[in-house]
């Protein structure tokens, strides 16, 4: 198998990570919070050396300001379903997955919530930042969410500027880091955001089952938690705990989880977030080279980007449509022939797929190498793609 679904969630992990998560499981009884007998304090001192870990890797202030979740749908749907009230604007983007606009769609029919969509420009991948002005001049916005990086193209969004055009109008800032978070070097507390969502299990190299919300000192309390239940702290009170992490962590703890993510974090921070953007970033920018010298292939975004030695303007996806074929029928083939998994369709971004024009094609196929990939699997994929389009 070569496996180019790594924005899915990667594979493989790094071995510390099955080690973690197994040990974890076999030597450690005790659940998080819950007694202070020495199994109970360990439990907690590996999630809080976790959540710190997080937070180094990431730029992220106050450890204690970060949850975990379940994965980063389970993120952005807390942020989204306990912050926005009736009546209330949000902004967000045509490049957003589905598990920003599935909330905010609920939202807008069951509870009056406004939803601006700014467009991007299908060439370069970018938000069209005219369109992100226009959206929130429309009205009095309360929440802007941020898709960090595209699922489909990969192409990294100017966080900052657009952060800074949201807090000017007055609105909290969402990030959605899924496809950033690990695979890339970052410092978020330089980019001006109030809440963070992100996978585990993607770039951060956890297991599945694992994800991360973050969100900045003194706005906790607008947000409301949609869980409530024991937590091991305050148990006298029958209220649910507006103190974080606690508010957003009821019910035990994804232990096993937490341990193997905090083994992949501990493995980022060894390897080093630019070498790793480097790496995956070389793999990618060749198949961008190979595959796009090939007349039947087309590549999204369809135009440049500037990349210099210091700055990346696309994390390892490469999103292509063949010949105008149907892009599940091309992932079929190079699966049947090279053992080449890959994603095809609509990659949960309905949107992002109708602003590229690919919607009638069934969405792209999206290789996305990974640490772990190597040259000659690489050089496989640009093989087997190449004969299937020159056939
Ligand atoms: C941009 C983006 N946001 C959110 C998600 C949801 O993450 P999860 O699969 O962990 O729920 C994904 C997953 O692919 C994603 O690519």
């Amino acid at each position: 198998m070569i496996y180019f679904d790594n924005a899915a969630t990667t594979f493989p992990k790094p071995q510390s990570v099955y080690l973690a998560s197994d040990r974890w499981m076999r030597e450690q009884p005790a659940a998080f919070g819950r007694g202070l007998h020495s199994a109970a304090v360990s439990a907690a001192q590996m999630v809080d050396i976790c959540r710190s870990s997080i937070c180094s890797l990431l730029g992220l202030d106050s450890p204690r300001q970060l949850a975990f979740t379940l994965n980063g749908t389970d993120s952005l749907n807390l942020i989204l379903r306990g912050l926005l009230c009736p009546g209330d604007r949000v902004v967000a983007s045509t490049l957003d997955h589905n598990s920003v606009l599935r909330p905010l769609n609920e939202l807008s029919h069951r509870h009056g919530v406004s939803i601006e969509l700014a467009k991007f420009d299908p060439l370069t991948g970018l938000i069209d930042v005219d369109s992100f002005r226009t959206c929130l001049n429309r009205g009095r916005t309360q929440l802007v969410v941020i898709n960090h990086a595209s699922n489909v193209t990969g192409v990294i969004q100017p966080v900052a500027e657009l952060a800074q055009l949201a807090r000017d109008a007055g609105a909290l800032v969402l990030l959605d880091a899924a496809q950033t978070a690990g695979h890339i070097p970052m410092d978020v507390m330089s980019l001006g955001v109030d809440l963070l969502a992100a996978p585990g299990h993607k770039g951060l190299m956890g297991p599945l089952g694992t994800g991360i919300l973050w969100i900045k000192q003194g706005i906790e309390p607008q947000v409301v938690s949609l869980r409530a239940g024991g937590t091991g702290s305050a148990s006298e009170s029958l209220m649910q705990p507006e103190s974080m992490p606690s508010k957003f962590e009821s019910g035990n703890l994804n232990l096993p989880g937490i341990a193997g993510l905090l083994a992949g974090v501990q493995w980022i921070q060894d390897v080093t977030p630019s070498e790793i953007c480097r790496q995956i970033n070389r793999h990618a920018g060749k198949l961008r080279t190979h595959l796009g010298e090939l007349s039947n292939v087309l590549l999204y975004p369809q135009g440049c980007l500037p990349e210099t030695t210091d700055t990346v303007s696309t994390v390892g996806i490469v999103s292509f449509s063949l010949n105008g074929l149907e892009s599940h029928d091309v992932a079929m083939i190079l699966e049947q022939q090279a053992g080449l998994i890959c994603r095809a369709g609509l990659h949960c971004a309905p949107l992002a797929h109708e602003g590229l024009g690919t919607t009638q094609l069934g969405g792209t196929v999206r290789l996305s190498p990974g640490h772990f990939t190597t040259e000659a699997e690489v050089d496989r994929a640009i093989e087997v793609i190449g004969d299937l389009a020159r056939s």
